[in-house]
């Protein structure tokens, strides 16, 4: 065995402690409230997009957040941090438990942050991250959709299960309507292990229109990737839109059987969109009561 493969051999058989968080965007569907916020710390009542994100990933055993943000994306950083002022003004009164889920994020994890300069597609962004993730595998949350399984295990940990158990690159999919599927990268593949929850990927396409569609099989924004994803994108021609697209470089890793798609259990809110952002606050406010 070569020094190399040898190397990535070890590096397979690492646990996913790492989390990619593509956070660049513009959010021009929530113009004007974008405008000057980033769309990731748009609220499900009181709580950010993306704290539900990092709130996943540490139930899947994940403790380093590698962020990549953009123009006009502070508010990320400041809120995974110390308010110093803020703490100071509310200790001792009963306000102070609305800090403690976030105090604990802050105190039990680690957040670093890399900026995309250009919006150059998914795929882009997360080649962005490489420099925060180095040679190991490690998971990717889009925190605009938005998931959820009552006090069962979340998504990202059936995923991280999942990953331990095929030690390759894991996508989360869900069925759609066929006429959708033009929102979505969709999936073609086989049940793998008589598990009907469990498909090894053959083929993978970026927002089809629904009669190109291989399947109503929609990937939605979840993924633990193995870290020679990164070589793959470098080499990925721009695809849809012009942008180049995750699904692109995992479909040229599916070709060599290193892809697996899951179906989860739990819901998932489409928080990209307006219906999707009030069925999710609905939701969680109706679980509150
Ligand atoms: C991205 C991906 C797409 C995936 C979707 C899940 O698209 O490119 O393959 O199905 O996330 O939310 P976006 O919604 O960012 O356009």
């Amino acid at each position: 065995m070569s020094s190399i493969s040898k190397y990535s051999k070890i590096n397979s058989l690492k646990s996913v402690k790492k989390c990619l968080f593509p956070a660049a965007g513009y959010g021009t569907r929530f113009l004007p409230a974008t405008k000057a916020m980033p769309k990731e710390m748009l609220p499900v009542l009181t709580k950010p997009l993306i704290q539900y994100g990092v709130e996943e990933a540490v139930s899947a055993g994940i403790d380093t957040m590698a962020i990549v943000t953009g123009r006009g994306k502070r508010a990320i950083e400041d809120h995974f941090d110390v308010s110093y002022e803020l703490e100071h003004q509310i200790k001792g009164t009963s306000k102070e438990s609305y800090l403690t889920e976030i105090r604990n994020l802050i105190d039990n994890c680690t957040f670093s942050y890399t900026r995309q300069v250009e919006m150059k597609g998914l795929g882009h962004a997360i080649l962005t991250g490489k420099t925060l993730i180095g040679d190991e595998p490690f998971a990717v949350i889009l925190a605009d959709d938005l998931c959820d399984n009552n006090d069962e295990d979340p998504v990202l940990k059936q995923m991280v299960e999942v990953y331990e158990k095929y030690r390759c690159c894991v996508v989360a999919i869900e069925e759609v309507p066929k006429e959708e599927t033009n929102k979505y990268g969709v999936i073609d593949g086989k049940i793998v292990d008589g598990n009907e929850s469990v498909l090894r990927v053959s083929n993978m396409v970026e927002k089809p229109d629904p009669k190109d569609a291989p399947t109503n099989l929609a990937i939605i924004g979840r993924y633990i990737l193995t870290p020679d994803i990164f070589d793959v994108i470098e080499n990925t021609k721009p695809g849809k839109g012009g942008e180049i697209q995750i699904t692109d470089a995992l479909l040229e890793l599916a070709q060599q059987g290193k892809v697996i798609a899951y179906k989860f259990q739990g819901k998932r809110f489409d928080c990209g969109s307006i219906e999707g952002f009030v069925e999710a606050t609905n939701y969680f406010h109706d679980k509150a009561k």
